[in-house]
């Protein structure tokens, strides 16, 4: 059984990529609904939070975890992995691999929370991979919350999203990395400001690849599915038609818990 935890909803869409790949696996997601959100955290409440919650996954028998969250992998997926050295951990990054490899421009950015931004793992990533490129690391704060409440539509939010991305494309960035995994459920609204001036860079689907990789036996389970939170579960199944989570939604076979 794979466990896929992040501070709320923007998780599921690394569940819904694994699905997709992974669809015969059992899933537990777990939102830490009590805790959201984890961009105005610091780093060592976010390495407890991570760490409690492995533990409960794997008590509940899962024998893969999956930090489907930006900002739980950048604080704390070194410590989650050295907690349980037999159980592959899966975390996801910002791509900034993937942007910097096929940007023409060679200027890119990345949106994600304010603990991404501020993160070491990011310079490092930055470091690592985007040497000869310029890049824009632009904090977020507040959209992880529209998107935990499904205030998507907010006037709001659409006005902070076209005040962060039109000076972007003014500076000609031609790839803009989601750094959180609430942010795909942005897509709409950014793909409307952005049109085709540059191209936004989801890895979803590459952690669900990099699970299947280590998946072992889990791809033979039955293909179970049931979503927890730390708080106001039944919140989760409501989000999943508000977030066009259909194929999620079938799967659900347990009482939320
Ligand atoms: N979904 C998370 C991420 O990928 C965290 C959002 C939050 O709780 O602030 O970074």
């Amino acid at each position: 059984m794979i466990g896929v935890f992040d501070s709320g909803l923007g998780g599921l869409s690394v569940l819904a990529a694994l699905l997709k790949v992974l669809p015969k696996a059992d899933y537990v997601y777990y939102a830490d609904t009590a805790h959201v959100p984890y961009g105005n955290k610091s780093e060592a409440f976010i390495t407890q939070r991570v760490l409690a919650i492995g533990d409960l996954l794997i008590d509940q028998g899962c024998t893969m975890l999956v930090a489907a969250c930006n900002t739980a992998t950048t604080a704390a997926v070194h410590t989650l992995r050295a907690a349980h050295p037999a159980i592959p951990v899966v975390g996801i990054e910002p791509g900034i691999k993937p942007a910097a490899q096929s940007s023409l421009t060679r200027r890119i950015a990345v949106l994600a929370t304010e603990a991404t931004a501020r993160s070491q793992r990011l310079a490092g990533l930055i470091r690592e991979y985007a040497t000869d490129v310029e890049v824009r690391v632009v904090p977020c704060p507040g959209w992880a919350t529209y998107v935990e409440t499904l205030h998507l539509d907010d006037p709001a939010l659409q006005a902070d999203i076209r005040a962060r991305i039109e000076p972007l494309l003014d500076q000609e960035i031609d790839r803009i990395v989601l750094g959180c995994t609430h942010y795909s459920f942005l897509k709409p609204p950014l793909t409307e400001i952005i049109g085709d001036r540059a191209q936004l860079v989801d890895v979803a689907d590459a952690v669900a690849r990099q699970a299947l990789r280590l998946a072992g036996d889990i791809i033979q389970d039955s293909g179970r599915l049931r979503l927890c939170a730390s708080a106001n579960p039944e919140r989760l199944h409501a989000a999943l038609p508000h977030l066009h989570l259909d194929q999620i939604a079938k799967r659900i076979d347990d009482p939320a818990c």
